[in-house]
């Protein structure tokens, strides 16, 4: 069987981490019996840099045709990099605003669990971190502040600026309808966050998660606001399952769940439409400032080619092969070093490619 995957290696160290996945997905596929055939197209600052633009319509027509795209990460330094002294609409997070909506990309799970052998380097309280915890972020990616009406004007010598948070009933009814589904696979509970107290939109919000909630009579519903999300996030991060956002809120929301979890740098993410199409990316960023050396943590894109294998192509024996392989190099005691503490092993980013790419069985 052949996967047709588009790759998107991107800026920064996403051309490293990209090449460590597809070796990993390559041995995969030898032990079960699969053919990955991967396209690249360019996107971020290495589209700029070439065609002078983030993305290209050719460059989604590739991915389009694809059943799957895996991202490594785009973006540069923002504060030297020249593609900041560009319009916004040309600068490299435009091309994945683009993609996410030209591909319909609604549904952004971004898990952020405490794995036992890094937990030293979560930053909570040990009484905190020892309960452990396993949350998945559901953001909705295709609506809200990010994709409403925005301008900036200049009234009677006064600048002023607009972004509007618009959502309606059918977006805020699918990506609820992914949350539950998702939580009757996991602990069957939803954490909604809204801001019901002050938006509209979250009023709404709440609503239709409600009516959702009723096709749902095995999953718990619980609504938290926002702030308070942000709060317990860090005094008790155990009690929460799926947590169900906006996108602005779950932009930020999940930040802070992956830095809870100490180790960034491990954490994968999707990003899916209504069919089994998806985009596979780490949850965390280029890293301009080691690109090159390799020294990245390959871990979040190779996690990340695993939900693929999962979640567009239910080859979920491959993808738990792919987990257990990195749980084993973990348990050996080999570490890039952005997870690195004493007594371990550290390897680059191409070693811990293939000490994964091993392991598989
Ligand atoms: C993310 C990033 C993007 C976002 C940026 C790069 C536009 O922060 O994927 O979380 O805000 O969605
Ligand atoms: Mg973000």
């Amino acid at each position: 069987m052949e996967l047709k995957i588009t790759c998107i290696p991107g800026d920064g160290i996403g051309p490293e981490i990209v090449a460590q996945a597809k070796k990993v997905l390559d041995k995969a596929g030898e032990v079960y019996g699969f053919q990955p055939v991967y396209t690249d197209i360019l996107m971020g600052g290495a589209s700029i840099d070439v065609h002078g633009v983030p993305l290209t319509d050719e460059a989604i027509e590739t991915a389009k045709a694809a059943e799957a795209v895996l991202m490594g990460s785009i973006g540069g330094d923002t504060t030297k990099s020249p593609w900041y002294k560009l319009p916004p609409n040309l600068r490299p997070e435009a091309g994945l605003l683009k993609i996410r909506k030209a591909l319909n990309l609604f549904a952004n799970l971004r898990p952020a669990l405490l794995y036992k052998e890094l937990a030293g380097a979560c930053p909570l309280k040990e009484e905190i971190s020892a309960k452990g915890f396993d949350i998945m972020i559901m953001r909705e990616l295709t609506g809200g502040l990010y994709f409403g009406a925005r301008q900036t004007v200049e009234e009677n010598g006064i600048r002023k600026a607009t972004d509007t948070l618009t959502y309606d009933e059918n977006e805020i009814r699918r990506i609820a309808i992914k949350g539950f589904e998702i939580a009757r696979k996991r602990k069957q509970k939803v954490t909604s966050v809204d801001k019901a107290n002050v938006l509209d939109s979250s009023r709404l919000w709440r609503a239709v998660v409600e009516e959702v909630a009723k096709d749902y009579p095995d999953v718990t519903l619980e609504h938290m606001l926002v702030d308070n999300c942000a709060m317990q996030l860090v005094k008790d991060p155990a009690q929460f399952d799926v947590i169900l956002t906006e996108n602005m809120f779950g932009d930020i929301l999940s930040d802070e769940a992956s830095m809870v979890t100490g180790s960034i740098g491990m954490l994968a993410s999707a990003s899916l439409n209504d069919s089994k199409f998806g985009l596979y990316e780490p949850s965390h960023g280029s890293a301009p400032d080691i690109a090159g050396m390799d020294v990245a943590n390959p871990i979040a894109t190779i996690l990340s080619a695993a939900m693929m294998l999962r979640y567009s192509f239910d080859l979920d024996k491959a993808a738990v092969a792919i987990e257990n392989a990195v749980q084993q190099v973990l348990k050996e005691g080999f570490r890039t070093g952005d997870i690195y503490s004493e007594g371990c092993e550290k390897v680059g980013c191409t070693k811990m490619g293939d000490l994964i790419a091993q392991r598989i069985q």
